[in-house]
């Protein structure tokens, strides 16, 4: 069994990945020079997308961890958010970038943005890997660093996931039909 074989094509190569969080990194050097933000990485899906984007920042920064998910195991949001785990950090006076692997209709980042304005950050921020637009329902989502803007295909690897498989192939690519419509 080889999860390779289940994709249909690739949509992102790993090269055009690293390419990409080295250009955004740079961004975030420059923008938080002698800010110390804190990485906050939306488990699970955006733990490839952190690992790679934060080998090219040089800027001294912290990482912390939020679980809000809202696919629970379909290819479609339910817009039915869950948040589990909240930060461990306190956010107050901070200066907070959220990183996220995917935006589709908007809803998780919508409610996670509302639960950590609450905690009175000095800034808060979105950097995301894949941005879907043409799927996006909420209106009140601003996204600061967006890797690539994607077609509203359903797509898997580099974090996200089928039914909690595939998160782990180093692109992203969409996966056959057959598989999803077993
Ligand atoms: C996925 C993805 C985003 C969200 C995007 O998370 O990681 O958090 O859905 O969809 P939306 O913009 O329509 O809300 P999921 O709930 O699958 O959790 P995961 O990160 O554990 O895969």
């Amino acid at each position: 069994m080889n999860l390779n074989n289940d994709i249909k094509k690739i949509l992102v190569t790993e090269e055009q990945i690293k390419a990409r969080c080295k250009e955004l990194a740079e961004e975030i050097n420059k923008d938080y020079a002698d800010k110390k933000p804190i990485l906050l990485s939306l488990l699970r899906g955006s733990i490839p997308f952190v690992a790679e984007l934060s080998k090219y920042i040089t800027i001294p920064i912290q990482f912390d961890y939020m679980k809000a998910s809202s696919y629970h195991g379909g290819t479609t949001s339910s817009g039915n958010v869950a948040v589990t785990i909240l930060p461990s950090y306190k956010l107050e006076g901070r200066h907070v970038i959220v990183v996220e692997d995917i935006v589709d209709t908007g809803f998780t980042l919508s409610t996670v943005m509302k639960i950590l304005a609450e905690s009175k950050p000095a800034s808060l921020e979105i950097a995301t890997l894949l941005d879907k637009p043409a799927m996006r329902k909420v209106t009140d989502l601003s996204i600061k660093y967006i890797g690539f803007s994607i077609e509203p295909e359903f797509v898997v690897g580099y974090g996200l996931d089928y039914d909690e498989l595939y998160r782990q192939l180093p692109y992203v690519g969409v996966l056959k039909e057959e598989i999803y419509k077993k």
